[in-house]
Parts: structure tokens; sequence; C-alpha cells
């Protein structure tokens, strides 16, 4: 079975984007694939961020992934933080790359820019993003379009550890097709739906109420000329609409236009879509909730079983770096 691994980062309120862009992937890689899916706690001390919501998105963040239908008897989920090679063999990654090639990290140029001071770990995230995926021999990494980067640079990292110290580490696949779908903001089409945006209008959050919903697609951007195309660039707004029902549906974007003419119509399906799609997710977190003694059951158990795959990974590149074994072999 292919192992598969991703991660996100805890920062509260998933969005849509999040959703369509990588998650339900998730969901989808649960079957015929041994499917490890951590919550990147440790990458959201990157940036300043208060101690009470680094553990109140932590939990938020697991309560949602469980709610979209990952399923603790078909993946293995668990906390970053919890199982403690992520650290450790990100040591080992710091002594592997260089700084010229995390340099080049568009990530990073974008998110320090302008910044008076940037923390250490934001330069070296992609390390630790690189111990997230090698640790557990992952060799199918679904991720966003703007992971790409990252994701070769685990790549190149692994195939010059195993050329210097032996054959250690599974090189992971490049992304994968078709899984890095890009959902727009609803009210700036140009820019992607994100989590972190100020813009509540365009950002349908993953738990929004079906009012919520339907406001917001009532109120997306489209154009002037009203004519009922699929065109990225000349109509981000629309196309954006069409992407939507089409992924809301699995359908083609140029596949739904042909079914309508007149943008109000389209709008209503949209939201009509939406609300059957996110309703389930929203009654299952509610249940969730209600049940906070289990998902700290499944979280106890996912790292559990995260850490027997680590251990064993860690243990072999320390290893080969020449380390000499802890007391416990570790
Ligand atoms: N950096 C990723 C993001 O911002 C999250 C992430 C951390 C990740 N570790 C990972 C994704 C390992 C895939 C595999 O979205």
């Amino acid at each position: 079975m292919t192992r598969v691994l991703s991660g996100i980062a805890p920062s509260g309120n998933f969005t849509l984007g999040n959703y369509l862009g990588a998650l339900r992937h998730w969901v989808s890689f649960q079957d015929g694939h041994d499917a490890f899916y951590c919550v990147v706690d440790l990458h959201a001390l990157t940036t300043e961020i208060d101690p009470a919501d680094v553990r109140a998105n932590t939990r938020d963040a697991a309560l949602n992934l469980l709610a979209i239908g990952l399923d603790p008897e078909r993946c293995t989920l668990f906390v970053q933080s919890q199982v403690p090679e992520h650290t450790r063999l990100t040591w080992l990654l710091e002594c592997t790359a260089t700084v010229g090639e995390l340099r080049r990290m568009t990530q990073f140029k974008d998110k320090g820019r302008g910044q008076e001071t940037v923390r250490v770990g934001l330069f070296t995230y992609p390390c630790l993003m690189a111990a997230d995926i090698l640790l557990y021999g992952a060799q199918a990494v679904p991720v966003g379009d703007d992971q790409r980067q990252h994701l070769e640079l685990a790549r190149e990292v692994a195939v010059r550890f195993n050329n210097r110290y032996g054959e250690t580490f599974v090189v992971p696949d490049a992304a994968i097709p078709g899984t890095g779908a890009r959902v727009m903001d609803l009210q700036h089409p140009e820019r992607k739906m994100s989590k972190s945006s100020d813009s509540p209008m365009g950002t349908i959050r993953l738990l929004d109420t079906d009012e919520e919903i339907t406001r917001k697609v009532k109120r997306a951007v489209t154009d002037t000329d009203g004519e009922m195309r699929y065109d990225r660039q000349a109509k981000p707004g629309l196309a954006n609409l069409l992407d939507l029902l089409a992924a809301a549906t699995g359908r083609t974007a140029t596949e739904v236009a042909a079914d309508y003419t007149r943008y109000g119509e389209l709008k209503e399906d949209v939201a009509a879509a939406l609300c059957q799609l996110l309703g389930p997710v929203r009654r299952r977190r509610a249940e969730l909730e209600d049940d906070p003694a289990y998902v700290d059951a499944v979280l106890a158990r996912g790292a559990a079983r995260a850490h027997e795959v680590a251990a064993a990974t860690y243990a072999r590149a320390a290893d080969a770096m020449g380390l000499l074994p802890g007391p416990e072999g570790a």
C-alpha cells in the first residue's frame, strides 16, 4: 500500500479552500493507502501566536479533520509535537539542507518580507516539513499548490542524504496532479481563499451556516458582461463559481457553464451545492464537540502509531550520520 502523509497548520477557521483544495483528498486517500495525517502545531510557532490559541487551534483542527470524514480506523491522525522524532529529525535535515536552498523558498520570502525580525524557525520551516514527510517514508504527499516548492526541497534533501550517508529515506513523489485545486476569494477572485485573510465575505469557512454560505455566494464578485463562459483570466469571479460547482458535483467547469445562462441561477445552485457539501461536516463536528474524551483517545492512539514508524526511521538516519544509539536504542 502506498504510504501517504500530509499536514495542516492549526491556524483555526478552516475554509472551503482548505477543504476542496486539499482536505477532501485526504479523506479519499484513506482508501487503498496507508495514510498519516498530522496537525502541524510546531509549524504554527514560526510566527507570533498566543499559546492559548495554539492549544485551542490544535484541538479545533483535529475536530475538523474528524468532522470532514477522517476515520481513525482507516488512517493515522496525530499532532506533530506529540511525536518527538519530528524535531529530532529536523536537526539532522538542517545539517543536510543548505542556506542557499532555504533562501530560495518563496514562502519564506513572502512571509518574511517587511518584518522587522524573522524567526529562525520560519527560515528552517521546510526542514521540519521534510522531516514530517521522510519520517514516514511517504511516497505520496497531497499538498496545495503553494507547498510544491517545499515538497521539491524535501525530495532534494532526501536524495542528498541518501547519497551522502547511504540509502535511508524514501524519496517522495512530486506533487500529485489534480490535488492542489485553488479556490479563490469570492470578493477578490484574483487571490486564494485563505484562512488568514481579512476578507470575511470572500471566505467561506468550513463551519459556516447555510445562511452564511448563501449570503456569501450571492454577493460573490462576477463581472458585467453577463456572458457565461469559463475563462480564468478574463472572468476570474465567474470561473471561481464554476469551479466551485464543478468541484462540489464532480463535473468539469466547462460542463457546468453549459448548463446556465444567468449568473443568478448559477449562484443559487452553487450555494445549494455548498450547503449540501458542508452541512454533514457541521453536524458531525457538533457531535464530536460533545465527546472530547473520544478525540483525546484518537490523538493518543495516532501519536503512538506514528511514533512507532517515526522512531525506526529516525534511528536509521541518526545511525547513518554516526550518532551513537541512545539508552533505549533510539
Ligand atoms: N507547510 C504545509 C502548509 O503550510 C503544512 C505541512 C507541514 C505539510 N508539514 C507537512 C504538508 C508535511 C504536507 C506534508 O500547508
